[in-house]
């Protein structure tokens, strides 16, 4: 019951039409890369809707994959796998020993045009360089459209509505985000999450892994760690004497999105196309439903 509860919800907030709030404090919006400026990829980016209309011939799929990619035939993805049920090392998974509902999306976007993915993880903080140096192609990692980080990369249209909740040991008193006012909070570093309790103007510390946070609040050196919602679900799950505190009033919701570098239209437009589809036929909402049974499983 309890688990087919949690299943629902996540479902329900793949499906949910996007909402316009904005994560807190950070501005997110999902008007991205709806105004093109660039002009180099034009010839790519009509390409690419040549395609779309016809029944996807995969040599010309593929023709037009190489004018978006660093690399021929090859869709490069960066990501931070530390964030389950999005992305997450395992003995095997969908790519290589990555596995999750964005490696998955990755994988069947790359396939679905002509192509192969490759998965390159590194830090959190280090995608939106490698993007920008060429490193990867683009970024899918659970990632929080914030009006900062647009100045940084263009962000395809959102596959997934979030929002910041608290981990609480099951004792605590903290019910709401005012009483971490005089406690001790844990963040991971560049997360939404520290960009909220930075704005409430509270002091934290900050982890470079949402399970060192999570140790911390465990080993009672810390009363909460505030982190997306579906993440925070499997550290509940797989932690003892843990439990979520919501807030709506304090945290809005949160869209994730997929970075590319800024003017990549072509790969954009490639990947705005495949997310459309996939919210539609329900896809993306099946994937959430498959990786939070096996998260529930454990
Ligand atoms: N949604 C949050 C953000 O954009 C956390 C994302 C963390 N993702 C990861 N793959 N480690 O800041």
């Amino acid at each position: 019951m309890r688990k087919a509860t949690k299943t629902a919800a996540l479902v329900l907030a793949m499906t949910m039409a996007v909402s316009a709030l904005t994560a807190c404090g950070s501005g997110a919006d999902k008007t991205t890369g709806a105004d093109v400026t660039g002009t180099e990829n034009a010839e790519a980016a009509a390409g690419t809707e040549t395609a779309d209309t016809g029944a996807a011939d995969s040599a010309e799929a593929a023709d037009n994959a190489a004018a978006v990619t660093k690399t021929e035939g090859v869709l490069t993805f960066g990501t931070n796998a530390e964030f389950p049920p999005f992305e997450f090392v395992a003995a095997s998974g969908v790519i290589d020993q990555y596995d999750g509902i964005d490696i998955a999306i990755a994988k069947q976007i790359a396939e679905e045009n002509g192509m192969t993915a490759a998965i390159e993880n590194m830090e959190f903080d280090s995608l939106l360089i490698a993007l920008e140096n060429g490193q990867i192609d683009a970024a899918i990692a659970g990632m929080t459209v914030t009006e900062d980080r647009k100045k940084s990369a263009d962000f395809s249209i959102p596959y997934y509505t979030a929002t910041q909740v608290m981990i609480v040991k099951e004792d605590s008193d903290i019910a709401a985000a005012a009483d971490m006012a005089d406690k001790k909070i844990c963040v991971v570093q560049g997360y939404t999450g520290e960009i909220c309790v930075q704005d409430m103007g509270y002091s934290y510390e900050a982890f470079k892994k949402g399970t060192e946070a999570i140790m911390e609040l465990v080993n009672g050196k810390c009363d909460v760690v505030v982190i997306d919602s579906a993440t925070a679900q499997k550290y509940v799950n797989d932690n003892e004497g843990l439990k979520i505190v919501e807030d709506a009033s304090a945290f809005e919701s949160e869209e994730y999105a997929i970075a590319v570098k800024k003017g990549n239209t072509a790969l954009l437009d490639m990947l705005n196309t495949a997310i459309e589809t996939k919210l539609a036929d329900g896809t993306i909402s099946e994937l959430g439903a498959k990786y939070t049974e096996e998260i529930t499983a454990e």
